[in-house]
């Protein structure tokens, strides 16, 4: 999620056309929370690791950044996005009609933990445990081996990671989650993400 990831969208040259038609969706309401290129990318590469299973994403927002993993995707890849905003689902089902790889769900990013486990599961609308909710239980959500991607942080600059001048429990959370191999990733100078590989149970 970026502030200005609409914005930044629209100097980019080389989009995937359902990209551009999220993003062109996203315009026209005026929406300025769709992710940001530069994740967009990310996202893309990372489906490009899945192929024949399952991507999830909490918040789909106008579907940009869905999108990007859709066009990234292996073939016989399904994709699965939960929205809680009954426009933004709507304006997004348009976006993806044609695209049958697509599922998109109305509802509370829980309901689609049914819909899972998952190889690859962006979270960036619920589940992320910012503000005062829980965040979801990796092994509950992901298959073994899958990756875990939580958006829209700043890049840390020492050790713990700081937000408003306080240690970043949130971001902490995932870094040193016991059943995740984290790391943090700097995509512009000031936007990070955090991937996180779920390697299975421990024996
Ligand atoms: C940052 S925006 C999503 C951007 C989108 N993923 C993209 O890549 O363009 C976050 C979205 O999450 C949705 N959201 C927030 N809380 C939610 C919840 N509890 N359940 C489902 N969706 C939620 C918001 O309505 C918003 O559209």
């Amino acid at each position: 999620m970026s502030e200005t990831g609409t914005a930044d969208h629209a100097g980019e040259t080389d989009l995937p056309e359902l990209v551009r038609r999220a993003v062109r969706a996203a315009g026209r309401a005026g929406f300025a929370f769709s992710c940001h290129p530069a994740q967009g990318r990310l996202l893309h590469l990372l489906a490009r690791g899945v192929t024949g299973g399952r991507i999830g994403e909490t918040g789909t927002g106008f579907g940009v950044g869905l999108a990007w993993l859709a066009t990234g995707a292996g073939p016989g890849t399904t994709l699965v996005s939960v929205e809680r905003d009954r426009e933004r689902h709507a304006a997004a089902a348009e976006v993806f009609a044609d695209v049958p790889s697509v599922t998109l769900l109305h509802g509370d990013w829980t309901e689609l933990a049914a819909s899972g486990p998952f190889d690859l599961l962006v979270v960036d609308g619920g589940g992320q445990g910012k503000g005062d909710e829980p965040p979801l239980e990796p092994r509950r959500w992901l298959r073994p081996g899958g990756c875990l991607v939580v958006d829209d942080f700043t890049p840390m600059t020492g050790w713990p990671p700081v937000f408003r001048g306080e240690p970043d429990n949130a971001r902490l959370h995932w870094l040193r989650h016991k059943d995740l191999l984290a790391t943090e990733l700097r995509l512009t100078p000031d936007l990070a993400t955090v991937v996180a590989r779920y390697p299975g149970p421990r024996s």
